[in-house]
């Protein structure tokens, strides 16, 4: 048998896969079994924003290992305090106070959750096509219909969907019952959208104004992915909670709500918790990977390379638009994306697909180079016309 017919023999039957065994990887660019390089322009999903393994990051990671690899909360431990200190003063400037776990999905279950101790109440508003995670409690927040189905049945019971960029229908909704408004402040999954100034800063001023916990869900949007640490601090707006996830540690699991002073205190000791979050290999990760954003200016070079993007592609005809911000693209094709992305795959080019039939979406490493978004260019227009062809 071969180990690719062990994995699907094995592992669920939960993921659509590409037909190949990824075994390495080295910057933007990863290695197939029989050493055939990919160009990675999806970045592991979202994740590997400072390149695969980054040396930097691989040797944090290896030292730790060495000295120690876990031990819970209920201690106290230098790494995780230096990772903490470091991740509240690089996020926004009212971050007072992190809490770990393991993933996105944690993440937004327990900023819900600490939404909800902190004002005493029930609801919540989110959007039709957000996505914050698939989980039981975080599915019950996530508009996505391709992504809920009918699972969160009574779960969902307390939360109103309304569409994304809609401020009117905020405001019509929102209810002195409403603990917090939850969405994306740059959708991705759901086709990749940005809202106007106004409508981030009118979001802040209501939910202030209501009591209500404005969160930002800033799973793929955080460290510097769109071209700023934060994706709110393009608009000088500020949520109560961020969440975050994907790139927080460079391929190391790691979720965190970050939390600004006025509701860090919510949830008491023992209302919340969670074994692994915090622990030293994910918390040196996470201190290497801020390290590395700081050093190598990859936020500024993430906005850099947007502007590289849209100069390329904009000379490809097929190409009607491009939405999003820094390295959070989605690329408006005339016609259905999903052949141009496999077409991209047989020319050894990764990128993405979403929501959108007809958008690609690009999340790569923040280490991109101009040489390699013209090779995608490039890859782009033969694909668009290999795609053209007669069968
Ligand atoms: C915006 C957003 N929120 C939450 C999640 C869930 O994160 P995780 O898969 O780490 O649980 C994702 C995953 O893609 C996401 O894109």
């Amino acid at each position: 048998m071969s180990l690719r017919e062990t994995e699907d023999q094995y592992l669920l039957q939960t993921y659509v896969k590409k037909p190949i065994t990824i075994v390495r990887g080295e910057g933007v660019h990863v290695f197939d079994d029989k050493g055939q390089r990919y160009l990675d322009l999806y970045a592991g999903h979202a994740v590997c924003g400072v390149g695969h393994c980054h040396p930097r990051l691989v040797k944090a990671i290896s030292e730790q290992a060495g000295k120690l690899l876990f031990f819970s909360n209920s201690v106290y431990n230098d790494i995780r305090a230096l990772a903490a200190q470091m991740v509240c003063q690089s996020a926004y400037p009212h971050s007072s106070g992190v809490f770990f776990c393991n993933s996105g999905t944690e993440a937004n279950e327990a900023a819900v959750k600490i939404a909800r101790r902190a004002t005493g109440r029930p609801r919540v508003i989110a959007m039709e096509t957000g996505f914050h995670g698939r989980t039981m409690g975080a599915l019950s927040v996530t508009g996505n219909p391709k992504l809920r189905g009918d699972f969160p049945q009574n779960l969902d019971a307390f939360t109103d969907f309304v569409p994304f960029g809609d401020f009117d229908a905020i405001e019509a909704t929102l209810s002195p019952d409403h603990a917090a408004i939850i969405l994306e402040p740059v959708t991705s999954v759901g086709g990749v959208k940005v809202a106007s100034r106004k409508y981030y800063e009118s979001l802040r001023e209501l939910c202030t104004g209501n009591g209500t916990a404005l969160i930002f869900d800033e799973v793929q949007t955080g460290f510097g992915r769109t071209g700023r640490m934060f994706a709110g601090l393009h608009w000088d707006v500020e949520p109560d909670l961020c969440t975050s996830a994907k790139a927080a540690a460079g391929g190391v699991p790691l979720g965190m709500v970050i939390l600004s002073e006025a509701i860090r205190s919510a949830p008491a000791p023992g209302e919340h918790g969670c074994t692994f979050g915090g622990g030293m290999l994910a918390m040196a990760a996470l201190k290497a990977n801020l390290e590395i954003l700081r050093d190598e200016k990859l936020p500024e070079h993430a906005a850099e390379m947007e502007l590289v993007v849209r100069d390329e592609l904009g000379a490809v005809p097929e190409v009607l638009y491009i939405s999003g911000k820094g390295l959070l693209l989605g690329i408006e094709l005339e016609c259905p994306a999903k052949p141009v992305i496999e077409e991209l795959f047989h020319r050894r080019i990764l990128v993405g697909g979403c929501d959108r039939p007809n958008q690609i979406r690009l999340l790569s490493p923040l280490t991109v180079q101009p040489e390699h978004i013209r090779e995608f260019a490039a890859a782009l227009s033969e694909s668009l016309a290999a795609v053209k062809q007669p069968a």
